[in-house]
């Protein structure tokens, strides 16, 4: 029997975890992006998107069609792909749009083939997905939301993920202000070099936040998630960035930081009670001082990563 159509979804990943830029990255339940796939006789890709937004690239400039274009053309399976990328997530918003709809990509066209690639094999086309989107093939917003849980980018070159087990997930708290920030010009403005200093600081809260989560120690993971390299530059990008924080701390949050190359901001909470509280009082604060909307967002760890929501045989 082979696989006919698929329907899959890809999560929201919440990258860097404060201080570790480029190498932390957790996978939360919602939002995602949705990919619909099936087999065509004609070769090939025949791509389109659902989107609200006009803004979306509907050809091979939009990721999604890129790495299934690179996918089919390494395989070479002895059919094409119709592929329609239902866009729900909001791009330049710091919660791995790109990423989800590469990941949504990838998977749905694997599910397709007769002999499937395991999921970490997808991991090098997804991460063509973020060369094509920021001009940087990192790797802590696909990871996740590929393989699920608190991904650690060990290595680059070559590229080596580690899942980092976990005894019990801290509730996330991502609150999405309504401004945009492209991840090439979040990325382009950072330092190239740090002083060692800075360097031993941030090792050592990346490491103890590897001890946090493996333990479920949520205040650990609240204080390692402080970041004294990036936040402190991309920080000017997010509109009463400085008020936010300090209304989730406030409030109880163990810690808080800018998800991915932001605009939206994480906090780490206990219960999801209090991640309520939490998201109510940043929310707050960017319509206060900012005069920004914003969407929260509240999910344990997604340890699952892209799931299959409908498969049809044929
Ligand atoms: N690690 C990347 C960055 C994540 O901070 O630029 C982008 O979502």
């Amino acid at each position: 029997m082979t696989t006919k159509q698929v329907t899959v979804f890809a999560p929201a990943t919440v990258a860097n975890l404060g201080s570790g830029y480029d190498v932390f990255g957790v996978a939360i339940h919602a939002p995602g992006d949705i990919v619909v796939a099936e087999r065509t006789k004609e070769e090939g890709l025949t791509f389109s998107v659902q989107s609200k937004k006009k803004t979306v690239p509907s050809t091979t400039k939009n990721v999604a069609a890129h790495v299934a274009t690179l996918l089919l053309e390494e395989v070479r399976p002895p059919f094409g792909v119709r592929m329609v990328l239902n866009k729900l997530m909001p791009v330049g918003s710091g919660l791995g749009s790109s990423a989800a709809s590469s990941v949504a990509s990838v998977v749905a066209v694997n599910e397709l083939l007769p002999k499937q690639l395991k999921r970490r094999d997808l991991l090098r086309f997804a991460v063509e997905g973020e060369r094509l989107a920021s001009g940087s093939p990192h790797a802590d917003n696909v990871a996740p939301s590929l393989l699920g849980g608190v991904c650690l980018i060990r290595s680059y070159n070559p590229l080596d993920v580690v899942q980092i087990p976990m005894k019990k997930s801290p509730v996330w708290v991502v609150v999405h202000p309504h401004v945009i920030v492209r991840t090439e010009e979040a990325r382009n403005i950072l330092p190239k070099q740090i002083p060692l200093r800075q360097a031993v600081h941030q090792w050592g809260n990346v490491s103890g936040l590897t001890v946090g989560l493996m333990d479920g120690d949520i205040k650990l993971i609240g204080k390692c998630v402080e970041d004294v390299i990036v936040e402190p530059v991309r920080s000017k990008l997010i509109p009463a960035f400085d008020e936010v924080k300090q209304a989730a701390l406030e409030s109880g949050a163990t810690g808080c930081s800018i998800s991915g190359s932001g605009p939206s901001m994480f906090a780490v909470a206990y219960s999801i009670k209090q991640a309520k509280e939490i998201g109510k009082a940043m929310s707050n604060e960017f319509r206060k001082v900012a005069g920004v909307k914003s969407e929260i967002y509240i999910s344990i760890t997604n340890v699952e990563g892209a799931t299959m929501m409908k498969v049809q045989n044929g």
